[in-house]
């Protein structure tokens, strides 16, 4: 059975796989149409999304199956019933489960429990599917992922953490410049630096932001408060006011440097007015690659791949 959980559990070979898929299924949306036909893929969202649901669920209609969507607080796995008991139920009825929440110990005992495949939509500890969308980004913009420089600016969270596995898997370069106490997980930081040894690839993690920043051909941040944190957010505006991509951090990268953030993002805080809207930014073309690597991932799991 094939989940799509963190991303870790993936070989380049797959990984690269999927990102071709989504390239032939951008390009030829209508040859998938049927593809997934009377297949059902429930979407449990314990947490509010835009893309991530839309991408999943519209990905599924445009890929001939249908699906049925839990929002926060309707089914409360966890707390209505055993995460167990819930999974086994899911997989009585349909044929994929597509789950964003908030600790990934309650994705991994979902998993344990459910007989049909899991697709992580987002957890606190990562966002496999938002990266999968931006390797699609990447590749079209820069093909060689093993040639540049790529910089993560900002709080070391879910979508860091995926970004540092798969750039780790694929042999790229990556630096993340975090406040000190806010970098990304040691236990990720440490199996990244494994597959980094073994593909070529390499990890820098600072405390400045000029040394991410300087000759960067990618610059990619997030929110400073991701959702479950909202509590934090005072404390953060403060300690993350020096990681902001603005025109100063941009005149340190390279000139044709990528702007890119997963949204929704916060203007003023994490990304300024004119570096979401500037000419280097791509951050819609992320947002729209999201569904064409939802399906490709969707097909994969539902192992409808030629
Ligand atoms: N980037 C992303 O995952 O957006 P949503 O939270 O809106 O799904
Ligand atoms: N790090 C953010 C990502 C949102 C898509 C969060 O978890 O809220």
């Amino acid at each position: 059975m094939k989940n799509f959980i963190s991303l870790k559990e993936l070989s380049a070979k797959t990984i690269v796989k999927l990102v071709k898929l989504a390239v032939r299924v951008k390009k030829n949306p209508l040859r998938y149409k049927s593809r997934l036909r009377s297949r059902y893929i429930g979407l449990l969202f314990e947490k509010p999304s835009l893309r991530t649901k839309t991408a999943f669920y519209l990905g599924a209609l445009q890929l001939g199956a249908d699906a049925v969507y839990y929002g926060p607080g309707e089914v409360n796995l966890g707390v209505r019933e055993k995460v167990s008991d819930g999974a086994r139920v899911f997989s009585r009825y349909l044929d994929a489960v597509v789950l964003r929440t908030f600790s990934h110990s309650l994705v991994e005992e979902f998993c344990k429990f459910s007989s049909v495949p899991v697709i992580n939509a987002l957890s606190d500890l990562c966002h496999p599917s938002q990266v999968l969308g931006d390797l699609l980004t990447l590749y079209e913009l820069k093909r060689d992922l093993k040639k540049i420089k790529f910089s993560f600016v900002g709080d070391g969270n879910n979508v860091a953490n995926s970004l540092i596995y798969a750039l780790s898997i694929l042999g790229g370069n990556i630096f993340v410049a975090s406040p000190s106490g806010y970098e990304p997980s040691g236990n990720v930081l440490r199996e990244a630096q494994k597959k980094a040894r073994q593909s070529g690839g390499r990890i820098e993690v600072v405390n400045k932001i000029k040394e991410a920043a300087i000759d960067a051909d990618v610059l990619y941040t997030d929110v400073w408060t991701s959702m479950g944190r909202e509590k934090e957010v005072n404390k953060r505006r403060k300690v993350f006011s020096d990681f902001q991509i603005n025109s100063k951090v941009l005149k340190m990268a390279k000139k044709n440097c990528v702007v890119m953030h997963c949204l929704p993002a916060h203007r003023g805080e994490e990304i300024t007015d004119e570096a979401i809207e500037g000419r280097n930014s791509y951050v819609f073309l992320q947002a729209e690659n999201r569904l064409h690597s939802a399906k490709a991932i969707l097909l994969y799991a539902l192992s409808r791949v030629e």
